[in-house]
């Protein structure tokens, strides 16, 4: 959750940290700090607050030509300059930025305090460079090779030692590095999004192994400190550095990208003719793929929600058993994993560690996990071994928004190469297919005209609750309107079931309430309506979202919206795209940080 970046190279180390630190912030941004060696000695600067803080405290460092630097996310202790890193041993003289999580800390705490060290701040970072001085005796690269050896938990840290100006170290367990090998410089950082300005070619690092870098190159050895020997890899072209372009904000820039992220889901994976998918990184064949007796999609947050719709489709256009799971729930209940079961663990970052935890969990079992991941070559990724890149491309905004809708297609396309080996006949499966590759066209459409948003989010700017309703498929478009609002708009609001609602949230509704009512064309339209009249009979301000061309709905509510109309299982794919301008609308009526809320970060990798 936080980012990390070290620099060693004959260019000034501060301006290339201070970068890596702004395409990072999305990793955590309640405080930032570097640490340049500025010889002899360290050259140790943080701030509370964003790097932009940082940076104007550090413009006149020096220009010294290795350092490491730090976005933070609190976990230890709370948002202080003293709790920020990098964190230094007593004589400031080894520093360490971490992301990750040491739970042996008070052990290791209570021993080092015993051997006359003082801590200065609350974190449990702190412990690290104690540990590599206590350890160190000459080799920086064995230091910190047996102070890992003692940490439990997780951690991907950069230690710069102020005896060896040539050297950077670095190590990873269960939080991403990934390293730049640069012309005469080299780039460790949390993630390549602050590499890729500089260098295409990487090594990913690898769980518990460690890193020396020097401005030639790195090398990578395990913890008995046999060498690894890993080939470079060059990051694919199609990896774009994310720029605003002009948008306000990457949330705006990231929702109007959907029309292209969700082509490029299904790019090369429809079969229009034969009514058919194939998803080459799952590896099946058509008999593999009929011994699936059920499905279980597995997320955190947005990632839950695709998997609640895809969970839908599965059951409905394959009539196979599936549901969805929360990871962090699933991870720690004993779960039942069944030999003839498919898990998917959905995840945007790849990084997510309840998803992560929910997948060795099936492991551990026998089970069948395959990853719906966006990032290439992330933790989540490599663990499943096989499984659906979604390609929605980096995404930067805080608010999940296209990778939500790319998680969604990469599953439907899935749906329909299940649902052919059951009983979906070829006429059938080139409707679904066909419905799938006119989406992007779809999306394209309402982008181009998405309707009096601007009405909706002015009501709901002023409401202290909001109350988001769907049945079937609208039903986790419902969830993911309520999270976006809450995330970056901060106002009180809940998804429900439509036919839910009158269980209990009914209650909440008074005069002038917002509800928002998702009620497109199909199975479940007139029940929703029902609904929409009940809470009008309460005095709600009622906000709909319906099929273009549905003119018995278009005057029904204060606020109509209306979407291209579609195939009912593709349908989440139009109907949360109103939702997620009316979160960031209603978001920059309130002047709120909209690309980073307070208290998240982008990437979950703590529990
Ligand atoms: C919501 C959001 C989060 C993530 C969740 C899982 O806008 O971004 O709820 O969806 O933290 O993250 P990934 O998909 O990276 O596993």
């Amino acid at each position: 959750m936080c980012g990390i970046i070290a620099y060693i190279g004959n260019e000034p180390a501060l301006p290339r940290l201070m970068e890596g630190l702004r395409r990072m912030e999305y990793r955590g941004y309640d405080s930032a700090g570097v640490a340049l060696l500025d010889s002899p000695s360290l050259w140790v600067r943080k701030d509370v607050g964003r790097v932009e803080a940082l940076a104007s405290r550090v413009k006149d460092g020096p220009t010294a030509v290795v350092g490491i630097a730090h976005t933070r996310w609190a976990t230890h202790g709370g948002i202080t300059e003293r709790n920020a890193h990098p964190h230094t041993d007593q004589g400031t003289r080894i520093a360490v930025v971490h992301n990750g999580i040491v739970e042996n800390m008070s052990s290791l705490k209570r021993m080092l305090a015993a051997e006359g060290v003082q801590f200065r701040s609350e974190t449990d970072t702190e412990v690290i460079p104690h540990l590599i001085r206590r350890h160190y005796k000459g080799d920086p690269v064995q230091a910190v090779i047996d102070t890992v050896g003692m940490l439990r938990g997780t951690y991907g840290i950069a230690v710069l030692f102020a005896d060896h100006p040539d050297v950077l170290v670095a190590a990873r367990n269960g939080s991403p590095l990934v390293v730049g090998l640069g012309d005469g410089e080299t780039i460790v950082a949390s993630d390549p999004q602050a590499i890729i300005a500089h260098t295409r070619r990487v090594i990913y690092l690898q769980d518990r192994e460690v890193v020396t870098i020097t401005r030639d190159g790195a090398n990578v050895c395990k913890l008995d400190g046999s060498e690894v020997g890993r080939q470079p890899e060059l990051i694919d072209q199609d990896y774009e550095l994310a720029e605003l372009q002009g948008f306000p904000h990457f949330m705006l820039k990231e929702i109007h990208e959907q029309s292209e992220s969700i082509e490029r889901a299904i790019r090369g994976r429809l079969q229009l003719d034969e009514g058919n998918a194939k998803l080459g990184g799952l590896e099946m064949s058509p008999r593999d793929l009929r011994h699936i007796a059920r499905i279980v999609n597995i997320g955190c947050g947005t990632s839950y929600h695709a998997g609640l719709v895809a969970s839908m489709a599965i059951e409905d256009l394959a009539r196979v058993p599936a549901r969805s799971e929360i990871a962090s729930e699933f991870r720690h209940r004993n779960p039942i994993i069944p030999p003839d079961a498919l898990f998917f663990a959905i995840s945007q970052s790849g990084e997510t560690l309840d998803t992560l935890g929910a997948v060795q969990e099936v492991m551990i079992k026998g089970g069948h996990v395959m990853g719906v991941i966006n990032v290439v070559g992330s933790t989540i990724a490599r663990a499943c071994g096989k499984g659906v890149y979604v390609y929605s491309g980096p995404e930067i905004a805080v608010a999940s928004t296209k990778a939500f809708t790319s998680q969604v297609t990469a599953l439907l396309v899935f749906t329909l190469m299940l649902a052919r080996t059951r009983n979906l006949s070829l006429e059938e499966g080139q409707r679904v297919a066909r419905a799938l590759s006119a989406v992007p066209g779809r999306v394209r459409e309402y982008l181009e005209a998405p309707g009096p948003i601007q009405k909706a989010a002015e009501i709901i700017a002023k409401a202290r609750y909001v109350q988001f309703l769907g049945r079937g498929y609208s039903y986790p478009v419902a969830l993911e309107g309520a999270l976006k609002l809450k995330e970056i708009a901060y106002i009180p609001s809940e998804g429900y079931p439509a036919g839910e609602m009158k269980h209990g949230p009914i209650a909440m509704l008074e005069k002038g309430t917002p509800v928002v009512l998702v009620a497109p064309r199909g199975s479940q339209r007139d029940k929703a309506i029902s609904n929409l009249k009940e809470v009008q009979a309460r005095g709600a301000f009622t906000i709909l979202v319906h099929s273009a061309g549905d003119d018995e709905l278009a005057d029904m509510a204060d606020v109509s919206i209306a979407v291209p109309e579609t195939e009912e299982f593709v349908s989440p794919l139009l109907t949360v795209l109103p939702l997620q301008l009316i979160a960031y609308e209603v978001a920059k009526l309130l002047d709120r940080d909209i690309d980073k809320p307070r208290n998240l970060a982008k990437s979950v990798t703590v529990e």
